[in-house]
């Protein structure tokens, strides 16, 4: 037996870096009281004050009101071990480092300490459930909840049963993600990297091919992007967009650029050149473009003001 999705009353989290605070605020937020904790001091030191600031960015824009601020951060309790994130919650979703032997040694930990009944969900951008449960006593109560970065703005969450994954649990999470305004879809096969992380990995490797042999200028590159697929695609899917333009001109059209596309199966050259000069991104600064530190909050402060609207305009 798994909790149904109105008995879950609390929630825990395991991990509170960039995905972990989010997830914990989006509970939060629809009315769920949250125990949250991570290995790391620093990180669960801060984890209030991010989760305030965030919300002060929702509140600026009138997604939620003012009082909501303090009343969210009020349901968070950040606590030092897993065993008291676990205990007495019906739902908890672990966001660690993407390391496949430590997300399964915390199922194994998590199960010692949480109710029978108690779902148990992660975060991961990759690994199948039937690996990480593999050490699970009931791993019938396990599943990936996928969500995407900010969580607390990004309507998808991708649901990946695993192969003794229950029914039950499915719509437990199913339930409980559309009740806090979610947009859960099933990935019925568990492919490595599930349905976004696969399509953006896709696009991604046409994108600094594009880059790497001069065909446009970084900022052009993104601009055209922006203007034209992210435009369409912020609510015409891709399937639909080509039912739109018509599969005969869609078939003659990838007849003739396919074999044009890169088709390696290794990262990028210029893309490992940048990480190997220490070329992070944002977070050191440079990346394809370059960054100072103000620069990045405001980007980030802008990023989230836009998705607020579009949420507002496509969502609620
Ligand atoms: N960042 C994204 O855009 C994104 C999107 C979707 C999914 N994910 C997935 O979410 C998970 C977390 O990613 P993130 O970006 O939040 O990483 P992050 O590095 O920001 O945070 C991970 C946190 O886990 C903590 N941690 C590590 N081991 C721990 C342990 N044994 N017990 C408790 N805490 C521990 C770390 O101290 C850190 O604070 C990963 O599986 C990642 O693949 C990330």
């Amino acid at each position: 037996m798994v909790v149904s999705a109105t008995q879950v009353k609390k929630v825990g989290v395991i991990g509170a870096g960039t995905m972990g605070h989010g997830i914990a605020q989006a509970y939060a937020q629809e009315g769920y009281p949250v125990t949250i904790t991570d290995a790391a001091k620093p990180a669960l030191a801060g984890v209030k004050d991010r989760i305030k600031s965030n919300l002060k960015t929702l509140a600026r824009e009138k997604l939620v009101p003012e009082s909501a601020i303090e009343e969210t951060v009020a349901r968070i309790t950040v606590v030092d071990r897993l065993e008291d994130a676990v205990r007495d919650t019906d739902l908890v979703t672990e966001a660690v480092f993407e390391d496949l032997s430590t997300k399964t040694k915390i199922f194994h930990e998590m199960e010692k300490f949480c109710s029978p009944e108690c779902l148990l969900a992660s975060n991961t951008s990759s690994f199948p459930m039937t690996e990480i449960s593999a050490q699970m006593v009931r791993p019938e109560r396990a599943i990936v909840t996928h969500w995407m970065n900010p969580p607390y703005l990004v309507p998808l969450v991708e649901l990946v049963p695993g192969e003794k994954t229950s029914e039950e649990t499915y719509k437990t999470a199913h339930e409980i993600l559309v009740k806090i305004k979610k947009v859960p879809v099933k990935v019925q096969k568990e492919v490595l990297g599930f349905l976004i992380n696969r399509i953006q990995t896709a696009m991604n490797r046409e994108v600094y091919h594009l880059l790497e042999i001069g065909a446009a200028s970084a900022e052009d590159i993104d601009r055209a992007v922006v203007t034209s697929l992210g435009f369409r695609l912020a609510f015409l899917g891709p399937l639909l967009v080509r039912d739109l333009a018509g599969l005969d001109v869609t078939c003659k059209v990838d007849e003739t650029i396919l074999p044009e596309l890169d088709s390696s199966i290794k990262a990028n050259r210029l893309l490992k050149e940048m990480v190997d000069r220490g070329e992070h991104g944002a977070k050191t600064g440079k990346g394809f473009f370059s960054y100072t530190p103000e620069s990045i909050a405001e980007l980030i402060q802008e990023r989230d003001r836009r998705f607020i609207h579009l949420l507002q305009e496509l969502y609620y």
